[in-house]
């Protein structure tokens, strides 16, 4: 597997990115893919991807929010029949490092909850908030866990983001100036 920065010249690589874009996130993408890898791949943003054989396993962006000391990670995503065997982690990784050459102290990004993977999904995220982010379970395999085990918190939620029930999680990682501790 190569981890390489991925960009507009990287035709082959964008449809299949688009394409994978799409099948892992079809509520949000299945018809607007195409122009979402165009706004990932803009000037001043930050992009990897992984490939094998040629082809596109996983890619990840990120984007400078707050001038650039707030980078968020947006979007994440690994084919299936390659989960589990360190992709989304080397991604992620390259990107933090590229961001803090770019000047980030924060990484940041939200994980939405829409089906239903967590203990913060299908209750009033508005009363005793902190204690319910305090003491969250992972019910079906949220992506959460795997951003705790890079070092990211969860500093909030927005509840209903998704409708009723159904929030986005925020979480957060210090990795400019005294952060860095997981490389
Ligand atoms: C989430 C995702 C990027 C993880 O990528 P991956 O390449 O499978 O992750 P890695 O192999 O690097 O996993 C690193 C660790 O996180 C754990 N992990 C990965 N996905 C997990 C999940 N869904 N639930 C719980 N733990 C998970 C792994 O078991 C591994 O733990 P270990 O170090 O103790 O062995 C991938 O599952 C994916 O693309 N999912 C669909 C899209 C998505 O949800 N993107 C994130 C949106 S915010």
């Amino acid at each position: 597997m190569e981890i390489l920065r991925f960009d507009r010249s990287n035709n082959k690589y964008i449809n299949e990115a688009a394409q994978l874009l799409a099948e892992s996130f079809p509520q949000a993408y299945w018809d607007s893919a195409d122009e979402e890898m165009q706004q990932i791949l803009e000037d001043g943003k930050l992009a990897f991807m992984a490939t094998e054989n040629e082809s596109l396993i996983g890619f990840a962006g990120a984007m400078p929010q707050y001038g650039t000391t707030g980078w968020e990670l947006h979007p994440l995503v690994v084919r299936a029949d390659h989960f589990r065997l360190g992709v989304g982690t080397r991604l992620v990784l390259a990107l933090e490092e590229a961001a803090v050459d770019k000047g980030c102290i924060t990484m940041y990004l939200g994980t939405d909850d829409e089906f239903g993977k967590t203990s913060l999904s299908d209750t009033d995220l508005f009363e005793d908030t902190f204690m319910k982010i305090e003491s969250i379970r992972n019910l079906q395999g949220h992506p959460f866990t795997f951003y705790q085990k890079l070092g990211y918190k969860i500093v909030g939620v927005i509840p209903d983001a998704n409708g009723i029930g159904k929030p986005d999680i925020f979480m957060a990682k210090r990795i400019g100036q005294r952060g860095n501790s997981h490389r």
